[in-house]
């Protein structure tokens, strides 16, 4: 196992868009291996492999307090999404320190392939809805400071940068 670098907001490398995973083999489940540990270790409660500067459709989350329900999703797509919106207050490994709020759909179903490449559905809601989204967000390029003003987002930028160059 090995903890990877976690790429930080604004790295153009977060915006590369996310292939489709298509062989489920042993570079595979290390891969799977080596991002939850990156994200237990961090901590976060989910982690985009786009993160991590690899740039495959594969999400690890784990909202549990005990740790210790992983979930993967390999090739996700959200398949349905309930009308009715929330808001949380979200925050980011690529944007450390800062939170805000972001609205989504609040229920969400997902179909989504695990490390075998078995196809499954998962209905969520609340925080793992939230989870689901954001993350998959990385997938497609985007930050969640992306759905906030244009005047957050300057704000966001010119901290990291100062944070990130001494
Ligand atoms: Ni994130």
């Amino acid at each position: 196992m090995a903890l990877l670098e976690i790429l930080c907001y604004p790295d153009p490398r977060l915006h590369k868009i996310a292939r489709s995973i298509e062989v489920f083999d042993d570079r595979l489940k290390e891969l799977v291996e080596n991002l939850s540990q990156t994200m237990y270790e961090a901590p976060g409660v989910g982690l985009a492999a786009t993160q991590v500067d690899v740039h495959e459709q594969l999400i690890v989350i784990d909202t549990s307090d005990t740790r210790d329900e992983l979930l993967v999703l390999i090739n996700p797509k959200i398949i349905w999404q309930s009308e009715e919106k929330k808001s949380w207050r979200e925050g980011c490994l690529s944007v450390p320190d800062y939170f805000d709020e972001v609205t989504r759909p609040d229920k969400i179903v997902v179909k989504a392939q695990n490390v075998q490449g078995e196809f499954f559905e998962l209905e969520a809601e609340g925080l793992m809805s939230v989870c689901i989204q954001h993350e998959m967000d990385h997938l497609i390029g985007k930050v969640f400071v992306e759905y906030l003003s244009a005047l957050k987002k300057a704000r966001i930028k010119s901290k990291m940068k100062k944070r990130f160059s001494s």
